[in-house]
């Protein structure tokens, strides 16, 4: 019961508040039926813009990804490109194997000629893509019900169930996936995982978290034994 309040909770808070950003579909109905064909679609601006997203920020990555999608609209595009011209429109991002990953997938993508993959076994096969990318792109795209971890998930979580483990210790971030995969939507495993990112970017910060605008106040832990002044909530990194 307390997993469903916590869905319901997240995902009504999602459906409110989340930004506009230019990667996410506009019409978020999850009872709108898509063609394999718009997913695959999809799924190229999600790696895209997860991607770009791992070592920056938000705000940066908005104009990158415009570009970009402007140059190389389709994953056939892309598979076209050189890597010199991914690296000039990469300047300014930085790790620019990320750029040269893209590049290889993309290729590696075209070539097999089954089009985009869409679960996470088959997603880990492309260079580049990691847990993380293919969890995103699964669920975000073609809705596999499969976690996704990053750095302000780790923290959400943390503080929700009061884990205060080092969020960087190799064991302790298994038992993050593994916490994650537990409480993931089955029927919008996409929208749910980034409405724990975007608390995490928005409200559950790293340092003064609005605990005033959570969904989930009244089910996190850390919160509560922050009442009896025991521990603070910023107490989880
Ligand atoms: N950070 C990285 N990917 C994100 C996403 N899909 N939504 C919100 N924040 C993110």
């Amino acid at each position: 019961k307390e997993i469903q309040k916590i869905r319901e909770s997240l995902l009504d808070w999602y459906d409110h508040n989340q930004r506009v950003l230019p990667w996410r579909r506009k019409n978020t109905n999850p009872l709108e039926i898509e063609e394999e064909e718009e997913k695959g679609k999809r799924a190229y601006g999600v790696w895209v813009s997860e991607v770009m997203l791992q070592q920056t920020r938000v705000q940066t990555v908005i104009d990158y990804y415009n570009r970009w999608m402007l140059k190389w609209p389709t994953l056939e595009n892309l598979a076209l490109a050189s890597l010199e011209e991914v690296n000039e429109m990469w300047a300014g991002l930085g790790y620019y194997r990320r750029a040269r990953f893209l590049l290889e997938g993309a290729k590696m993508i075209v070539a097999e000629g089954g089009g985009f993959p869409s679960t996470v076994s088959s997603l880990r096969k492309v260079p580049g893509i990691g847990n993380y990318t293919a969890g995103a792109i699964a669920s975000i795209a073609f809705g596999e019900v499969v976690p996704v971890v990053d750095g302000n998930v780790i923290r959400v979580l943390a503080r929700l169930k009061a884990i205060s483990t080092n969020p960087k210790n190799l064991v302790a971030i298994k038992n993050f996936w593994k916490l994650a995969a537990q409480l993931v939507d089955p029927c919008r495993p996409g929208d749910f995982n980034q409405s724990l990112m975007e608390l995490g970017a928005t409200v559950c910060t790293p340092s003064n978290p609005n605990c005033s605008l959570c969904p989930v106040s009244n089910q996190c832990r850390a919160l509560s034994i922050s009442e009896d002044k025991s521990v603070l909530v910023t107490d989880y990194p």
